[in-house]
């Protein structure tokens, strides 16, 4: 079965069952500042969920573009490594609005897998929250699944979109690919190997987490749903490897093509076939490549994808903007995003790859004549942070390359000379002692640096020498607001600066720290003063940013 067919059967399926079909929405979130890209088909369905929109709709279904690089579900650095991992993919959902509940969402889908695409039952194996006792129960009874295919897995089996929003248990459907590979039956924090393949998983959407992360009941309990298109596809196409299916093979044969190689089994075209398309649907959805958030991502995902061009063909050149066009002549029809956007796709890829190049060659050829006279299997944080601050070659790309050759990067080291380099670089006055020991304001800090670079805020905290005080004046102190778009430092990545003004004041934002679920900016008052709940106008120095890595 086509891949085509393969998301028809599942929609129209679907539709028979009384699901209205609705269009994949973009992959950057619309109004939801929580969430760096669009990850499962239910995103545009959260406030439905959580009870916020009213609708009619109680029964929908969909083919839901996503991304999963950065943010909560991040797949970036498996892809190349496994068969099955995508940054884009699709996925197939089905979804009731306080509907049908755990024992429909359980026959529809084993009827879909079993009658419509034809699977043997013997082949599916199924898990369920540990303290589900009503799956398990469907699943032995409605179904007649032997119990000992199923698997009670406890946080596995507990499926939330971020670290807020709605959640709840789910019950996964695997596929057994035979004894011909490796792997186990699923178990808790267990990767299953090649041979059970998770395929769907349904969640019953009963809670909603909140930012203290706390949980409490959905006005309706509901059914999410979903089922990777590419996954699917690899099973019924006979085959465990996604990058076999249609969906891929004819474009790592391009690439292959292009590149100049013969050897199609190679992972660094699943990577570049893999990064192309994600870069591609990101350029058509509006996100641009830069520094920040989103537009980050995207640069890093397309720097991965040229130095593993690289890889194979030193000489490579301007490979994904001349492969663009194949992609979107190949899904135009599926997607019309794609070839409205043709140009912008083609001109930003084909800007960024000009840009990077010289990069890459330079940094790529220190690196490699470096590691050939390592000792040991460790990369220095020296030589690491050299080729950044001399080079401009992302720390990304060592890891990367450090990764394949399983050696490690010292990041301790690298992490110290880029604090120091900050240090120099932000004449850097002592900012510890202005952090306060403990902080006892009730709301914590809404983050919405993925979509936004300033904000019109109000301060929440001020706090002098550690200890809070209800005004600023010129001088050095720490403010909390109640939202703020500065990214604070963490894991490797520097905190934002910027400045804020007020009606009274004005001052530069010199560091973003977090403690707990706030985030402390460290202020330099220049002008008037501030006070306690004032209002703010807040804003990122977004050429200062350095490029970071997550
Ligand atoms: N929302 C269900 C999933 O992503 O698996």
């Amino acid at each position: 079965m086509n891949s085509k067919k393969v998301r028809q059967t599942f929609i129209d399926f679907f539709i028979k069952k009384g699901h209205k079909e609705v269009a994949s929405s973009s992959l950057v979130p619309i109004n939801d500042s929580t969430l760096l890209f669009t990850n499962a088909g239910m995103i545009q369905f959260k406030d439905i969920f959580l009870g916020s929109e009213k609708t009619n709709l109680s029964r929908a279904t969909s083919s839901q573009k996503c991304i999963r690089a950065g943010g909560k579900h991040n797949d970036l650095e498996n892809v190349g490594y496994t068969l099955r991992h995508h940054t884009f993919f699709e996925m197939l959902g089905n979804f009731s609005f306080g509907d049908y509940f755990k024992e429909e969402a359980i026959e529809f889908a084993w009827e879909l897998l079993t009658k419509e695409y034809k699977i043997p039952e013997e082949k599916l194996w199924v898990t369920v929250h540990i303290n589900d006792k009503e799956s398990e129960r469907i699943w032995l009874e409605k179904i007649g699944i032997s119990k000992d295919r199923i698997s009670r897995l406890d946080e596995d089996n507990f499926w939330s979109m971020g670290d807020t929003g709605p959640c709840g248990p789910c019950s996964e459907i695997f596929y057994d690919h035979g004894s011909d590979f490796e792997g186990v039956p699923p178990e808790e924090g267990q990767e299953s190997g090649d041979r059970y393949i998770e395929i769907y998983n349904l969640v019953f959407m009963q809670f909603e987490r909140n930012q203290d992360g706390k949980m409490k009941d959905l006005p309706k309990p509901s059914v999410d749903t979903g089922m990777g298109l590419e996954r699917i596809t690899a099973l019924l196409q006979g085959t465990n490897d996604n990058y076999k299916t249609d969906l891929f093979a004819p474009l790592i044969k391009n690439i292959a093509k292009k590149i100049g190689t013969n050897d199609l089994t190679d992972p660094s075209l699943r990577v570049i076939a893999d990064h192309l398309r994600s870069s591609c649907f990101l350029l058509a959805d509006g996100v641009s490549i830069g520094n920040e958030g989103r537009s980050y991502v995207l640069r890093r995902i397309i720097r991965r994808a040229l130095r593993h061009a690289y890889k194979i063909n030193p000489e490579a050149d301007s490979i994904l903007s001349q492969l663009a066009n194949g992609l979107i002549a190949d899904l135009k029809d599926t997607f019309p995003e794609l070839s409205k956007q043709s140009e912008i796709i083609k001109s930003s890829l084909e800007e960024e790859e000009r840009q990077f190049i010289i990069t890459l060659r330079q940094g790529m050829k220190i690196l490699e004549d470096e590691l050939l006279n390592l000792s040991g299997d460790e990369i220095s944080g020296d030589l690491a942070f050299m080729l950044y601050d001399t080079y401009g070659f992302p720390l990304d790309m060592t890891l990367d390359l450090a990764r394949e050759k399983s050696l490690s990067v010292d990041l301790k080291q690298y992490e110290t000379l880029m604090e120091d380099q900050r240090f120099r670089a932000k004449k850097y006055s002592g900012f510890d002692s202005l952090i306060p020991s403990s902080i006892n304001i009730q709301k914590s800090s809404n983050f919405i640096g993925y979509e936004e670079v300033s904000s019109e805020s109000s301060i929440l905290g001020i706090f002098q020498n550690g200890e809070e005080v209800e005004n600023a004046q010129e001088g050095n102190f720490v403010f909390i607001f109640d939202k703020t778009p500065f990214y604070a430092e963490s894991g490797g990545q520097v905190g934002d600066i910027g400045s804020l003004r007020s009606a009274q004041g004005s001052g530069d934002i010199l560091d973003t720290k977090k403690i707990g679920d706030h985030f402390l900016h460290v202020i330099e008052v220049t002008k008037g003063f501030f006070s306690n709940q004032d209002k703010v106008f807040l804003e990122i120095d977004t050429e200062q940013k350095k490029e970071n890595y997550f």
